[in-house]
């Protein structure tokens, strides 16, 4: 099947990118594997003319809106982020004229039409660098409540969250880690940013995905408690053979990140299909708050 996908890959131009969180064969199977923000930053450059995008639709969509001129497929299509679904445009246009004229960051984990209404966008690897780059000392900040409020925590600017959250990552509890702490003293233990604030308290760090990639490759240390979706283990073992880490809870898991097989790859790239398109009117102002993002790194 591997076969297959690489002829194709070839004869359609085509680059496959994935999600630190995908299953160990896609991720074994992808041309870059990253976190939201090295994605993005990829779908922007890549000279393919095709983008096979093995993650959740907001990354596809992400890409689609960066790069108009490119087929940017899922190869499953249904797959989303409950935490994007907790902001519609309307509830977000109607908060905004509430609180009068203050930007919005938006968190990339969000759909096209609410990123068109945003001020900038930003991930869980450059959100307090995207809060610090707006003059203004009141910022909107969404859907997710736990970076906004662990951004919050880094700022002197007053940051209003939004109410959304992962139900994934915000099930993690102060006892389920401290439990990992007893069971593996001496331990470092990495949060994601979408963990509670009490939760990313109790943390050495609290890194995007590819954050803890690094901080793992680069730290002395020789053990880890990952307090993020239980995907990432497969590449920080990969990447690190002497080393040992433990998921802070086997229930962390993200099921839209685990519906993609080899075989719903291979059948998007013979078909071409699971398309995704952001219409224009929508995609150009959410483009301009993706590519303020973009602009900050370089
Ligand atoms: P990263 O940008 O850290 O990879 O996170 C994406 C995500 O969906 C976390 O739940
Ligand atoms: Fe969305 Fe959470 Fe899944 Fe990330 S882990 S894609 S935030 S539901």
């Amino acid at each position: 099947m591997k076969k297959r996908i690489e002829a194709l890959k070839r004869q359609r131009c085509a680059i496959i990118l994935a999600h630190n969180y995908q299953p160990p064969e896609i991720q074994d199977l992808a041309d870059l594997c990253g976190d939201s923000l090295e994605l993005s930053r990829r779908a922007a450059a890549t000279d393919a003319e095709t983008i096979v995008f093995c993650g959740v639709r907001f990354m596809a969509e992400t890409a689609a809106i960066l790069s108009p001129q490119k087929t940017v497929l899922m190869p499953r299509p249904e797959a989303g982020c409950p935490m994007a679904d907790m902001i519609t445009p309307e509830a977000l246009a109607a908060r905004k004229a509430e609180l009068g004229d203050i930007p919005v960051v938006t968190y990339v984990n969000s759909t096209a039409a609410v990123k068109a209404l945003s001020t900038i966008c930003c991930t869980s690897a450059n959100a307090l660098e995207v809060v610090e780059s707006l003059e203004a000392d009141r910022i909107l900040m969404g859907p997710d409540r736990n970076l906004a409020l662990n951004t919050a925590a880094r700022t002197a600017k007053q940051i209003i969250p939004w109410s959304g959250c992962c139900p994934y990552h915000d099930r993690l509890s102060v006892q389920e880690v401290a439990d990992q702490r007893r069971a593996h003293p001496g331990a470092i233990f990495l949060a994601h940013p979408e963990c509670r604030p009490e939760v990313v308290a109790m943390a050495d760090a609290a890194l995007s995905t590819s954050g803890m990639l690094r901080y793992a490759r680069e730290s002395e240390e020789s053990e880890f408690i990952i307090g993020t979706e239980v995907g990432l283990l497969h590449a920080l073992a990969k990447e690190n053979p002497g080393k040992r880490f433990h998921a802070v809870s086997g229930k962390l898991v993200c099921p839209d990140m685990k519906k993609i097989s080899l075989a719903d790859v291979l059948g998007c790239l013979e078909r071409m299909d699971g398309q995704v398109t952001v219409p224009e009117k929508i995609r150009r102002p959410a483009h301009a708050a993706v590519e303020r993002m973009i602009a900050l790194a370089k």
